[in-house]
């Protein structure tokens, strides 16, 4: 395995493998065996960064989620894990009733729901603090300030280590880091948006959440990491949910001309090297000149096996400029 940093307070930040783990549908599609099997894999192999949310995975069963968070509460039990691993989780997209969703009734980003909801959280791993807990999705009621101030003081009181944003619009990561800076806070860190060496096209709706934000990882939100060497992005669904494999996954925003020249860099490298463009694909993602961390969900451990062998994948300076290029 290989390290990287996230955060940049000595007290705060921490080492953490190059790929990550997604348990996103731990406990709910992903029975408790295989569950257990995957990320005790996952650690043996020296993996320590797993990804969870308060709200997975509510769609499943209609319920409001929790299942992946009490699953790795049991499993950090089971298997006496200490702080050597560390678990992000996420708070604001929790639907406030069971039956409904994030969508329209999510419980948001106010002071009280980041406390209430961090507390539930630790309650369900098992932490006394958690090391990482993002900011899901946007809160257009609540302003930012509040919302600053309501993920500091957790820090303050040392439940929570560092603090994340995901699913942002750009502009609203810079102005919440801003006010944090501005009063002496602590501010977001870690950035979590969904990229993957496909890209989407951005002016259609499919690629857009219902209140017309982007969940991908723009030029814009990459220029700004570019810009600020702090920061560090956690690719969500970097396999695009199995469609290198599976191309009738591919969603719909796709489909467009760029989508046939970068399969076919892909393919091109992944038979110059004898690796697979699943792991072409992670290889290019956490060997890259920005700090990104690719954060892969498996339903096996054959899956795991096949995305950790792409952490000893070099690419050469050609490959990776054609992978690049294409377009
Ligand atoms: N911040 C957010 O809003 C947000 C949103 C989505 C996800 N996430 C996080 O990101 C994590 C990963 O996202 P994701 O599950 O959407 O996307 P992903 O990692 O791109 O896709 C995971 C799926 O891809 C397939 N897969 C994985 N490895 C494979 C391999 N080696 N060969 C063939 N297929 C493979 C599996 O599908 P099958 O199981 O069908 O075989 C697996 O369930 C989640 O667990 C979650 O923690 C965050």
């Amino acid at each position: 395995m290989k390290y990287r940093t996230i955060g940049t307070d000595p007290q705060t930040r921490r080492e953490v493998s190059v790929l990550a783990l997604g348990a996103m549908l731990f406990g709910s599609v992903t029975d408790e065996k295989t569950s257990f099997a995957v990320l005790d894999r996952y650690v043996e192999a020296g993996g320590n960064f797993i990804d969870t949310s308060d709200n997975y995975a509510f769609w499943v069963d209609g319920g409001r989620g929790g299942q992946s968070e009490e699953l790795l509460g049991r499993w950090r039990r089971s298997r006496g894990i200490g702080d050597e691993i560390v678990i992000a989780t996420k708070l604001g997209a929790r639907p406030l009733a069971p039956g409904t969703s994030y969508v329209d009734n999510a419980e948001g980003l106010s002071a009280k729901v980041i406390r209430e909801s961090a507390e539930r959280s630790r309650e369900r791993l098992g932490l006394a603090k958690l090391d990482l807990l993002y900011a899901h999705i946007e809160d257009h009621e609540v302003p930012l300030q509040e919302t600053v101030e309501g993920f500091a003081a957790l820090v303050a009181e040392g439940t929570v280590g560092l603090l994340g944003v995901s699913n942002h619009a750009a502009w609203r990561v810079e102005r919440a880091r801003a006010l944090a800076a501005a009063a002496g806070l602590p501010g977001y860190e870690v950035l979590q948006y969904a990229h993957s060496h496909l890209r989407p096209r951005s002016d259609v709706p499919e690629s857009l959440f219902p209140d017309g934000s982007l969940g991908h990882a723009g030029p814009d939100l990459l220029s700004y990491l570019r810009a600020e060497p702090g920061l560090t992005l956690v690719a969500y669904s970097p396999l695009l949910k199995g469609a290198y494999t599976r191309p009738d996954r591919l969603p719909a925003d796709f489909d467009h001309p760029g989508t046939p020249a970068r399969l076919a860099a892909l393919r091109e490298v992944a038979r110059e090297t004898g690796a697979t463009v699943n792991q072409v694909v992670l290889a290019w993602q956490i060997g890259g000149e920005l700090p990104i961390v690719p954060l892969a969900g498996v339903s096996s451990v054959a899956q795991l096996e096949e995305n950790l062998a792409a952490v000893d994948l070099e690419l050469t300076a050609g490959q990776r400029a054609r992978l690049d290029a294409a377009h």
